[in-house]
């Protein structure tokens, strides 16, 4: 699926991959038990897991370990996020949907996983054939992602009565122990989706370097400690925790929202034999490499001079 060293128990870092190959998706996977029964239902499938919960990951991350799967691989971030910027259209096979956040309530429809606009991202990624199946106990969901789904005129949908499942997630299990039907769905593609005309989808654009630049003068991290800066309108910095990592190595806390993106990352400062410094996002951060990082550093790296000049772009 990817190179050895993009990986860190079974988990991808975006720093280090430019395009993920899947067959089989899972969003979301919660415990990770059904993406275990997915890896040995479809043995000679490679099985991508997308989520965005640390303890999530490393649940997955330890039942691969103990029952030594091979065909299995993680990855930490939006699932819209991954779609977008990590895997390539028409290649996907299927991907599997179970029990997502309903989102009741009406002002928060549009962070729902099945509006038409991230259904139209999935079925880009699909095969022709390949489908989308969702499971959840909530009508008015289901409802609602049919309807997003027909928008986008290129789907067959059935819904499935009772599928017989050898495993249940952790949600279907609490669900079905209250007593609550369970509703799965299936999205076939037949054809491109139609183009929507308006999308809210991040317009993140990936880079393929990470930038390092060569800074002449020491930058003090501890004096942005607590700080935010509005880089541009839609990059905005804010730093935390600083600390000094070795004699002449010192990182920051820094989270870094892109349009809807919110990167986390440590920036990176370490000093040269020559007396002068390199500003670069950690390595063990894991990062996607895109315009704003790319912008974020170089700004960083004037961040002096600027304030110099105008001191005034705080929030
Ligand atoms: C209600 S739980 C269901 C977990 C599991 N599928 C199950 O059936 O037990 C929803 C899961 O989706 C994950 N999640 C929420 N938003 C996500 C996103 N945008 N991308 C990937 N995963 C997401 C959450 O962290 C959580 O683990």
């Amino acid at each position: 699926m990817t190179n050895e060293n993009a990986l860190i128990n079974f988990q991808i870092n975006p720093k280090r991959v430019d395009k993920i190959k899947a067959d089989i998706i899972e969003i979301g996977f919660g415990n990770g038990e059904y993406t275990v029964y997915l890896s040995k239902k479809f043995k000679d499938k490679k099985i991508l897991g997308i989520e965005i919960s640390g303890e999530s990951a490393n649940k997955l991350s330890k039942k691969i370990k103990k029952e030594n799967i091979k065909n299995v691989l993680y990855i930490k971030l939006p699932a819209i996020i991954a779609f977008e910027l990590f895997l390539e259209d028409n290649s996907v096979e299927a991907i599997f949907i179970n029990f997502p956040d309903p989102w009741p309530k009406k002002r928060h429809q549009e962070r729902r996983i099945t509006t038409a606009e991230h259904l139209f991202l999935f079925a880009k990624k699909l095969k022709k054939e390949g489908f989308i199946q969702l499971k959840t106990d909530h009508s008015d969901f289901l409802d609602f992602s049919i309807q997003e789904a027909e928008k986008l005129k290129c789907f067959e949908i059935f819904l499935i009565e009772n599928p017989k499942e050898s495993t249940q997630t952790k949600y279907e299990k609490k669900w079905l122990e209250q007593g609550k039907k369970i509703f799965t769905v299936r999205f076939i593609k037949k054809s491109e989706p139609n183009e929507l005309t308006s999308t809210s989808i991040p317009k993140i654009k990936k880079v393929n370097y990470m930038p390092k630049l060569k800074i002449n003068e020491f930058l003090d991290f501890s004096e942005l400690e607590g700080k935010t800066f509005k880089i541009e309108p839609n990059l905005v910095a804010k730093f935390f925790r600083a600390f000094q990592r070795k004699n002449e190595e010192w990182l920051i806390e820094t989270l870094l929202v892109e349009d809807n993106y919110t990167h986390y990352f440590f920036t990176y400062l370490k000093k040269l034999p020559n007396d002068s410094f390199v500003l670069s996002v950690s390595n063990f951060s894991e990062v996607i490499k895109t315009e704003g990082v790319v912008k974020f550093i170089k700004w960083l790296s004037n961040i002096k001079e600027k304030n110099k000049e105008e001191n005034k772009n705080y929030l």
